[in-house]
């Protein structure tokens, strides 16, 4: 056995921004880890069984009375620590060490000087002063500060606004960063990280994608034996994937089902088949559901009501398909960890962010079938890797986010096929032209929107009038907030005069310059 989970590491939420971001530095340097609550079940935190914790940063302040805490177990089981931002405010409170508020609130980059020659920090650094003390470049966002060293440390960082930005016990292993080691602005962030990580801890680097896959296969194949899998497939990267390592492990005991809603890309159905049942030799049943999708939407126009029918009659059909396959015993999902952390924050009230949406709005109550999750411990990133790993294209696996309901969302207003057909001709276009000046990877995702609005145009010597498209590229790492994208200008000529020259039904192309907030990145 590859023992890719012998080493890991808990990381305690105290509900930072960035604490995923933690997990994936964490990842990154071949640890898995979990994020649970501050105030999870102290019986859950020793059975995890952890090598070290992380305390991450939060909104709250130390000075309040309803200030979340470290939990005191922590401190008994006598195994590393970090506490990073609240973190370690937190941890030097509760430790006999006092935290003020002086009214200045830091936030950005910051120079910090290392002290002490502590384990964590011992030469790593940025640049040297003339005295000879690392200096480091951080990334602080704090409004308190530590005042007073908790008993038994001694101070590892100071920056002139945080003379405490750094404590060490280092007897106990205990260790508190004012700044932010898990954002790139802090230079050194992933070598404190490793320091912490593999020599403070004593963690190996097992987590990587070639062990996930060897160790996933195994335990599909334990959990599945010689039952039957149905998996649907929706060409989007989890299910791909899924269906890939399922393939792998499983062979023709997978049965994937791929729900053609008429609402996808430029011959996306075709490529979906030619992937995974031409070239990889994966059992995909096609079903060809557009007339369906087309009817329940005829009369729509809220976008509610839309993303509602759609997911219904998805689950109808795939419902209808799935009893066919009454040999079947497991039903297989794309099911990620932040939508583990986030449904788990749902159900104890403490997420502070919760999409709205979901891709296909759930599961059937009445399925009789286990579930099948493979992807269940990984982030985004790790997924399009282990993708990687198990052979998929590239293309495949980096490809911009599609929403469940497709161009369904789209097609604003009603949803005609002639306007499915227009958009699908258009949108080929701009994406075919991004990847082709190589602007694809460079925006998070890209997309053109169907308007039923008509305009004049003038083409030769004739009157055009006809409908309008609006290109939309986005910047975005969390899909959260986003940018318009910068696209240069004689790229975007370029674009429009293809679709307006090639596209007959197409009068006019539009630039999408509304950023979210206050815009959503789709326009419905
Ligand atoms: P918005 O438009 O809310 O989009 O800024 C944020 C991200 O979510 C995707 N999105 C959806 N995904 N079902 C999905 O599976 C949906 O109903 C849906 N609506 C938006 C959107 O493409 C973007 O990546």
């Amino acid at each position: 056995m590859t023992g890719l989970h012998d080493d890991k590491i808990l990381i305690l939420d105290f509900g930072s921004q960035y604490t995923q971001l933690i997990a994936r530095r964490v990842r990154e340097a071949g640890v898995y880890c979990e994020i649970y609550p501050w105030d999870i079940d102290i019986e859950r935190i020793r059975e995890f069984g952890a090598k070290g914790f992380i305390l991450s940063g939060g909104p709250e302040s130390t000075l309040d009375d309803a200030k979340p805490e470290v939990p005191l177990v922590l401190f008994e089981l006598g195994l590393p620590i970090l506490g990073i931002c609240y973190g370690m405010q937190a941890m030097a409170q509760q430790l006999g060490g006092r935290v003020e508020n002086v009214g200045k609130s830091e936030f950005g980059y910051a120079r910090v000087r290392a002290r002490g020659h502590t384990a964590l920090l011992r030469d790593i650094q940025d640049e040297v002063n003339d005295e000879g003390h690392g200096l480091l470049d951080v990334w602080m966002s704090h409004g308190d500060r530590v005042a007073e060293l908790p008993t038994g440390f001694k101070l590892m960082a100071s920056t002139e606004s945080a003379p405490i930005a750094g404590i060490a016990d280092e007897e106990r292993k205990i260790y508190g960063l004012q700044f932010h080691p898990e954002v790139t602005h802090t230079k050194q962030g992933v070598a404190i990280y490793q320091r912490f990580l593999h020599q403070i801890c004593g963690c190996g680097s097992e987590w990587n994608p070639h062990n996930i896959v060897e160790a996933s296969i195994a335990e599909v194949r334990a959990r599945v034996g010689d039952g039957h899998v149905i998996l649907g497939l929706s060409g989007g990267v989890d299910s791909s994937v899924v269906a890939a390592l399922l393939h792998e492990a499983i062979d023709d005991q997978l049965c994937c089902i791929f729900v053609d809603n008429g609402l996808l890309r430029y011959r996306e159905g075709d490529h979906v088949m030619e992937q995974f049942a031409e070239h990889m030799g994966v059992n995909v049943i096609r079903i060809d559901a557009e007339d369906r999708f087309l009817d329940k939407l005829e009369g729509l126009t809220d976008p509610e009501d839309k993303r509602k029918a759609i997911g219904n009659l998805f689950i109808e059909i795939f419902e209808e398909e799935a009893r066919k396959h009454n040999d079947a015993d497991f039903l297989a999902q794309g099911t990620i960890y932040p939508d583990v952390i986030e449904s788990a924050g749902a159900t104890t009230g403490k997420a502070h962010l919760i999409k709205s949406h979901h891709n296909v709005g759930g599961l059937p109550a009445d399925m009789r079938l286990k579930l099948v999750e493979p992807l269940r411990e990984l982030f985004k990133d790790e997924v399009r890797r282990v993708g990687v790993e198990l052979g998929l294209p590239h293309d495949m696996v980096y490809r911009h986010p599609f929403p469940g309901p497709g161009l369904g969302v789209r097609i604003l207003g009603e949803v005609r096929k002639e306007y499915a057909d227009t958009l699908r001709l258009a949108d080929d276009i701009f994406i075919n032209e991004l990847r082709a000046h190589d602007l694809y990877d460079r925006v998070s995702q890209a997309f053109v929107v169907f308007l039923p609005v008509k305009s004049v145009g003038v083409t030769g010597d004739g009157r055009r009038y006809n409908y309008v498209v609006s290109l939309r590229a986005v910047e975005t790492i969390d899909f959260m907030t986003a940018r318009w994208a910068d696209l240069p200008y004689d790229f975007l000529d370029h674009v429009s005069r293809r679709i307006m020259n090639e596209i007959e039904a197409i009068a006019r192309v539009v630039y999408d310059i509304s950023g979210k907030p206050p815009g959503t990145i789709e326009w419905e």
